[in-house]
């Protein structure tokens, strides 16, 4: 099944060619983040307005780089939402039109599914269920646990800010740039992440749940405390490594705690955007290598498919299709605030 994937949900314009959910034959994908970067924040109005004008040239690229034409294609998937509403209507309205046009089926797909499926495209060995999926990006940190694509429910999310939010806070603080997972990464890298203590967050509760609010004050007392205004470059690797580390180590600490729970998980899958992080790849792997040997552990097999794209969109489509075939021929709306719930009730 040869799929067109499309996704605009925020400020990115990503088109992808995608073959059974898993063999990328393009992957193309344009972005303002740069400069929203400068201005610290996304302006819905402007990046829908250059999504319009980034979209027939993705998606021209997207097909010719795949080598396909609009008769090979089976299905066109979109992401139905969440997200910016008037990003999502340049990529409904966009694959509506080329549904029509075309004479191929349509399908809307909820952007945490994508996430989801993410770890599907390129991998060497197919995944397998029941897994927990981690996750972790600017807007949310959910853990998932599923017995298939479409089965499957929500048992923990975050009671505050979501992880990348507090790397992103943090760096800030730090005085370091947006986004801020990547510039903390980097500041850490030859920082102690054992020179400053964080609490742990809920650490008596007994929940699944994250919050990571705390920590972001916790960093902002221990600047205050240490009587900072403006880190130094001899503070900053240790005092960003540390924070980077407590942030991490709450997550750990939550798969190991669904793990303890459901013995039967055979895979953990960390996805979005948060899981481009190294530091957090290689603490999950220790920490499973020791207090659950044999659970396999997986992230996206390329870096473009932790941040939002299209291939995650083309591939859910196809696994969805396979347990959900009517869903084909389903109407859909594009949806804003579609919620967690709907990931897998509703296409
Ligand atoms: O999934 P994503 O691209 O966008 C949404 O929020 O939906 O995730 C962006 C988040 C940002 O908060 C950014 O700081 C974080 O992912 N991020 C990272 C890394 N790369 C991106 N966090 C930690 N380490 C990284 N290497
Ligand atoms: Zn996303």
């Amino acid at each position: 099944m040869l799929v067109l994937g499309i996704e605009t949900s925020c400020d990115e314009t990503a088109v992808a060619v995608v073959r059974d959910g898993v063999e990328v034959l393009s992957n193309v994908i344009t972005s303002m983040s740069s400069r929203y970067a400068e201005l610290a924040g996304v302006i819905p109005e402007d990046a829908a307005r250059n999504q319009l004008a980034c979209m027939m040239p993705v998606l021209g690229a997207a097909m010719t780089s795949a080598g396909v034409q609009p008769s090979d294609l089976d299905v066109i998937a979109i992401t139905r939402g969440p997200g910016l509403l008037g990003s999502l209507l340049v990529g409904t309205a966009t694959a509506r039109q080329l549904s029509v046009a075309w004479n191929v089926p349509l399908v809307g797909i909820h952007h945490t599914l994508g996430h989801l499926s993410s770890v599907w495209p390129d991998a060497q060995v197919p995944p397998q269920f029941p897994s927990l999926t981690l996750s972790v990006s600017g807007g949310h940190s959910d853990l998932w646990l599923r017995e298939s694509h479409l089965k499957g429910k929500l048992i923990g999310r975050t009671r505050d800010d979501a992880v990348g939010e507090a790397f992103d806070k943090g760096a800030s603080l730090l005085g370091l740039p947006y986004p801020g997972g990547p510039a903390i990464a980097k500041a850490a890298e030859k920082g102690d992440p054992f020179r400053y203590a964080f609490p742990a967050p809920l650490k008596d509760d007994d929940t699944l749940d994250f919050s990571f609010s705390g920590l972001k004050t916790a960093l902002r007392y221990l600047l205050r405390d240490l009587n900072i205004q403006t880190v130094t470059q001899e503070q900053l690797p240790d005092i960003a490594a540390s924070y980077q580390h407590a942030l991490c180590a709450h997550l750990v600490d939550r798969v190991n705690r669904v793990l303890n729970a459901h013995p039967v998980t055979k895979e953990v899958h960390l996805v979005g955007g948060v899981s481009a992080s190294l530091y957090l790849r290689a603490l999950l792997q220790k920490s499973l290598a020791e207090n659950h040997p044999g659970v396999i552990v997986r992230w996206p097999a390329q870096f473009p498919y932790c941040t939002d794209n299209a291939v995650m969109i083309a591939s859910a489509a196809y696994f969805l299709l396979q347990e959900r075939p009517e869903a084909l021929v389903q109407p859909f709306a594009t949806d804003a605030m579609a919620s967690l719930h709907d990931v897998f009730s509703a296409v």
